[in-house]
């Protein structure tokens, strides 16, 4: 069977298709610190952060003993002065290992409450947009390519 330049062209459309499709299925699961239980004090929760690359869809998972941590969505003020009031959002369900989805493209900061991030239990996540999949060609002058800006 011959196939015509339309046919070529659905089937780069849906190559096209399958390659986002996959990007958004693709979304990691950073534990934080990289293990199933390290929400806790003393351990240097930026430099994780920092070498992390943490893109929109992605979850992060919060490991720790529900009877001492919680885990909090706060504004940039609140994680610098560790003020476990007035939060964004109590991602905490009471179980002690929590998931939090990260949907958009921006720096998000959590803490503990109960005094904890005065002992480093805080953390800030800067979060990218997703990458073009591998070769697509250079977009005309328009900037950057975003995948999750055609959703
Ligand atoms: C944690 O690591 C970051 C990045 O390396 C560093 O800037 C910061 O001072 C460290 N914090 C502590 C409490 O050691
Ligand atoms: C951050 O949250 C704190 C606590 O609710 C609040 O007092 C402060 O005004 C907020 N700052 C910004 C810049 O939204
Ligand atoms: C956060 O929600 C959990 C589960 O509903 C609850 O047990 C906990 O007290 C809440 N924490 C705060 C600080 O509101």
């Amino acid at each position: 069977m011959e196939i015509t330049s339309f046919n070529k062209n659905m089937l780069m459309m849906m190559m096209m298709m399958m390659a986002i499709m996959w990007n958004i299925a693709k979304s990691d699961l950073h534990y934080v610190e990289g293990s199933k239980f390290r929400w806790v004090a003393g351990v240097n929760l930026t430099q994780w952060s920092l070498n992390q690359q943490f893109l929109v869809h992605d979850w992060l998972y919060f490991g720790y003993d529900r009877h001492t941590f919680n885990v909090l969505e706060v504004n940039q003020t609140s994680y610098e002065k560790c003020i476990d009031t007035g939060f964004i959002k109590n991602i905490s369900t009471g179980a002690g290992r929590d998931v939090f989805q990260l949907t958009e493209a921006k720096t998000y900061y959590f803490l503990s409450g109960g005094g904890y991030c005065w002992q480093g239990v805080k953390v800030a996540v800067g979060v990218s947009d997703h990458l073009p999949p591998a070769p697509v060609p250079a977009p005309k002058e328009s900037g950057a390519f975003s995948i999750s800006s055609t959703f």
